[in-house]
């Protein structure tokens, strides 16, 4: 369990030593999902057991998809219920996880019985209607009941659905995987077509549980067959690249580091991070690649000389959306300007990243000027250390300690808790990586 406040202070010694980071947020969530209404068991390993996933797991486990423990929380037996789910005894808790509940209503509101889903309050002031427009073309019946319109709590009541093509509005894995598993329980083909890649873990998870999608050559068109129902195989969750970008990032910035990060996810719809840390002058390395449904392999990050500013471009930007608060960390220590612009999807994460990215670089005494879609910072002037909230968003508090690492003085991030929804064990590898 994170602490609720965090100190760090300059690493003068540099980031040092090897640590395996969880696994995968995305991939865990739509593991979950899949095995939970697929035929058989099968082994789970390296779950992400953070409240986000667990959060969905038991929302399975309500569905009727059972768990038998294995030797760690990370590891179980997921026995599904072959597409006989029953009704959820109590409303469903997704906590902070935007992907678990949009993930789910594409399932719930293709089941036959009624299911209502809510959560915290940063989840239940995010958009809904970008799933709900979709599944109610799909003739899905799903009402959005939170105090700020088009906002959680969901209440769904289920039915058939007919399959639809869908013109995606924005890029966003969430909407188009809503869709796609709607799709999987409805009869005929369901298509989506999206403005830019985005990550591909619903296709390569459907490939792994037998269910016909298919893929354009350019990676915009998905197509699923539907009824098909999972055929549950052993898999073993990679480590997730998000959690990694906190410490490429620190090994990048504070002068002296060496370190290794393990069994990392190296998905090409998720590494931009890498290409733009690379672009700006950082020092990875990745070894031991290999692919098992999904490419993962081992990274090592030594300090650069020195990193420089860059422009990142408009097709990035769904690829590392997740990574731009750490990576605006980055570019704080990087000379010259970093640009990150057609990014306002950042505005309707976890926290508005825009403004609370911005706002806490101000505060280290970075120079940074805000616009609609993102921001450009001048980097190159040393930070200091400082007080600063992280507005509930477990990303926000991991980056801005990153920055603390490199800074004069003492940095402390208040309300740290949030980063339980997604790397359980952040603190132990902070004190490992900046201890030896
Ligand atoms: C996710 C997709 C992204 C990402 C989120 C996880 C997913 O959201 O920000 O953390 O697992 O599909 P959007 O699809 O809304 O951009």
């Amino acid at each position: 369990m994170s602490s609720d406040r965090i100190t760090v202070t300059r690493a003068s010694r540099g980031l040092h030593g090897t640590i395996t980071v969880p696994g995968d947020k995305s991939i865990s969530h739509r593991v979950a999902i899949l095995g939970a209404l697929g035929k058989g068991s099968m082994q789970v390993q390296n779950y992400l057991c953070s409240e986000d996933c667990i959060n969905t797991l038991k929302a399975m486990q309500q569905l009727g998809a059972r768990i038998t423990p294995g030797n760690t929380p990370q590891n179980f037996t997921l026995t599904g219920t072959g597409m006989q789910p029953c009704a959820p005894q109590h409303d469903i808790d997704c906590g902070n996880s935007g992907t678990g509940m949009r993930l789910m209503a594409g399932v719930l509101a293709s089941l036959p019985f009624r299911s209502r889903m809510f959560g915290d309050e940063s989840l239940s002031s995010r958009p809904m209607k970008r799933i709900i427009d979709p599944l109610a073309s799909m003739g899905a019946r799903i009402t959005a009941c939170g105090k700020k319109p088009g906002c959680a709590p969901l209440e769904i009541e289920g039915c058939k659905l007919a399959p639809v093509h869908y013109e995606l509005p924005m890029a966003s894995a969430q909407v188009k995987s809503a869709v796609l598993l709607a799709g999987m329980l409805a009869t005929g083909t369901t298509s989506v077509h999206q403005p830019a890649i985005t990550r591909d873990h619903t296709e390569r998870l459907f490939e792994h549980f037998g269910i016909p999608c298919t893929v354009s050559e350019n990676g915009l068109d998905v197509a699923v067959e539907g009824p098909a129902i999972p055929t549950n195989k052993d898999i073993t969750v990679p480590g997730d690249i998000s959690s990694a970008a906190f410490w490429l990032v620190a090994a990048s910035i504070v002068p002296g580091s060496e370190i290794t990060l393990l069994n990392v996810g190296l998905n090409p719809t998720r590494d931009a991070i890498i290409t733009v840390l690379r672009r700006m002058g950082a020092d990875i390395r990745i070894n031991n690649r290999t692919e098992c449904g999904e490419p993962y392999g081992d990274i090592t990050v030594c300090a650069p000389q020195k990193l420089v500013g860059t422009e990142i471009l408009k097709p990035e930007i769904p690829n590392l959306i997740d990574e731009i608060p750490v990576l605006a960390v980055a570019a704080a220590f990087a000379e010259g300007t970093t640009s990150i612009r057609n990014a306002a999807e950042l505005r309707v994460k976890e926290s508005d990243r825009i403004a609370t990215v911005v706002g806490n670089l101000r505060t280290m005494g970075s120079a940074v000027e805000e616009f609609a879609d993102g921001m450009e910072i001048t980097g190159g002037t040393p930070l200091h250390g400082a007080t600063m909230d992280c507005y509930g968003d477990h990303r926000i508090a991991m980056s801005f300690l990153m920055a603390g690492l490199q800074a004069e003085g003492e940095t402390t991030l208040l309300n740290c808790h949030s980063i339980n929804t997604s790397y359980p064990g952040f603190e132990e590898h902070l004190h490992l990586l900046t201890s030896c």
